[in-house]
């Protein structure tokens, strides 16, 4: 192994700066030297491996930590049995959890083949305690564990781990503290998600996330601008702002402080940016969607024509015990005047099926708002009770069999309403983001829609990461077959 001597470590120690980011590009630096005297040795190069378990949010900041290990001198790689394997973990609903503990077990063998292997956990999995006991206890070749405050820290940490060798954890349990300016390795070249505030400050009953992510912080105005302005100059053309609930964006700001701008004056400040054609945005939440959003989008054709408003239950009592703040009737009421003012905006929802307490009929309401509400697509989920939050000790969790069966119920409407209003489509000319070659079919090229859909049609490599006109020949219910006009 690569292990430096005491002697040394406290020397390169006392020569870090104290202020970031200046302190991760220096440790970037001394575990590239360390790493690159190693890979000589071995006579190959040292690969990593980044995985996401979560949300755009933690797709974010692993391209925030995989450009943080192509600095430090590894070769990224799609498989496992790489020197340096990152899991960023997800926590919304346990499933997510079962994964990780499942391909950690794979990992142990991998790792028993690779003396040099190094493995890593973050993410929002390690913000709960008694995960990290788990892990730390049972699973001992988990070699640094850290958490969502401390991303920007991979460097520190691994020095540290490539001095000692000793397993390492450090989990903040909060932060106020944004590190801009660290090196990231975007996965498309022509798009990327942009965060502009960090946590969340809405406390929906079930929801994990406000514990893992902590308080709402929105980023300053000019630091969001200054790094779209920065990937729009690499050919990024496509951005979409990230946040858990973006309509509260610089909320947080003193008033009088210029960086107090709301949600719809920045989007109108990054369509912009020399060089964005298409903006979008995740996620916005329905209690907080304003009529200037509205007319911002409408009058700005570089907006997406697409809004995903996670509608969660359609009864009335049920959003109430989720602490969502709006109702049934709420709900449709903004729905109605989102279609009214934006006739060619798709409307996309999450729902939850299994929340305690939740009858049949409570489910039917649900039904009922997926019908007149229209959405163009749903992501249905089975209540996950998560230790911690209001709901885990709330009265009449809903069995397994009654869940099912619900379940099998709404989707089934939630894909009959999906395809009619993806047919409504069929014959239209609109112009499609070409982002790939097709999985199945190499002949093929795979683009999204401005309204998110999914379009393929022949054509070549060439067009990647351009725009082209297609014709939307055949509607296959949750995409498109088309060719190029
Ligand atoms: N901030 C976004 C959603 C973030 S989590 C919002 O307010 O909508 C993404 C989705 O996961 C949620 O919309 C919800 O449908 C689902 N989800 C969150 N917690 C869950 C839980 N405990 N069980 C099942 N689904 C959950
Ligand atoms: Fe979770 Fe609600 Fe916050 Fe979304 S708004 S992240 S569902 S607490
Ligand atoms: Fe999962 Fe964390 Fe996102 S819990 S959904 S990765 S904010």
């Amino acid at each position: 192994m690569y292990y430096i001597d005491e002697e040394l470590k406290q020397n390169i120690l006392s020569e870090a700066p104290s202020d970031e980011p200046a302190r991760q590009l220096f440790f970037i630096e001394e575990c590239r030297k360390i790493l690159s005297e190693r890979a000589e040795e071995l006579k190959r190069h040292l690969t990593c491996c980044v995985n996401t378990f979560g949300c755009q949010m933690n797709a974010k900041d692993s391209e925030k930590l995989l450009g943080i290990l192509t600095q430090i001198g590894y070769v990224p790689v799609e498989t496992e049995d790489a020197d340096f394997v990152l899991y960023n973990t997800c926590t919304v609903r346990e499933h997510a959890n079962v994964r990780v503990y499942g391909r950690l077990g794979v990992l142990k063998h991998s790792k028993d083949k690779n003396p040099d292997m190094i493995i890593a956990l973050c993410g929002c999995m390690m913000q709960e305690e008694q995960v990290v006991e788990k892990i730390r206890k049972s699973y001992r070749h988990v070699n640094i564990i850290f958490g969502t405050h401390n991303v920007y820290m991979l460097a520190e940490l691994l020095f540290d781990y490539l001095c000692t060798g000793i397993n390492r954890t450090e989990i903040l349990k909060g932060t106020d503290r944004i590190v801009e300016e660290l090196p990231s390795e975007r996965k498309y070249p022509f798009k990327c998600g942009i965060n502009i505030m960090y946590g969340c400050n809405n406390f929906c009953s079930y929801c994990i996330v406000p514990y893992v992510r902590g308080r709402e912080r929105s980023r300053r105005r000019e630091d969001i601008l200054r790094e779209i302005r920065n990937v729009a100059a690499q050919g990024v053309i496509e951005v979409m702002l990230l946040g858990q609930n973006v309509n509260s964006y610089g909320l947080d700001f003193k008033e009088g402080d210029p960086n107090r701008i709301s949600f719809p004056e920045l989007l109108e400040e990054v369509s912009k940016v020399k060089g964005i054609e298409r903006v979008r945005f995740m996620t916005p939440h329905p209690k907080d969607f304003s009529d200037e959003l509205l007319e911002t989008i409408a009058k700005n054709p570089k907006i997406a024509r697409h809004i995903h408003l996670p509608l969660q239950s359609g009864n009335t009592e049920i959003l109430r015990r989720m602490n969502r703040k709006y109702t049934k009737e709420s709900y449709l009421e903004l729905v109605d005047k989102i279609h009214e003012k934006l006739p060619d905006v798709a409307i996309t929802t999450d729902i939850i099926v299994g929340f305690p307490g939740e009858t049949e009929s409570d489910v039917d309401d649900t039904i009922d708002v997926v019908k007149k509400a229209a959405f163009d697509n749903a992501f249905t989920f089975i209540y996950s009770k998560r230790t911690g939050t209001p709901a885990a000790s709330f009265e009449n969790q809903v069995s397994e069999e009654e869940v099912k069966k619900n379940f099998d119920k709404l989707l089934k409407v939630v894909q009959e309403t999906a395809r009619k209003q993806s047919e409504k489509m069929t014959g239209k000319i609109d112009k499609v983001l070409v982002e790939s070659v097709n999985e199945q079919d190499s002949s093929l090229m795979t683009g999204r829609l401005s309204n998110n859909m999914l379009v393929h049609f022949p054509g070549d490599e060439s067009l990647i990461g351009s725009f082209v006109d297609v014709s939307l020949d055949e509607c296959k219910g949750f995409y498109f077959m088309g060719h190029i006009v």
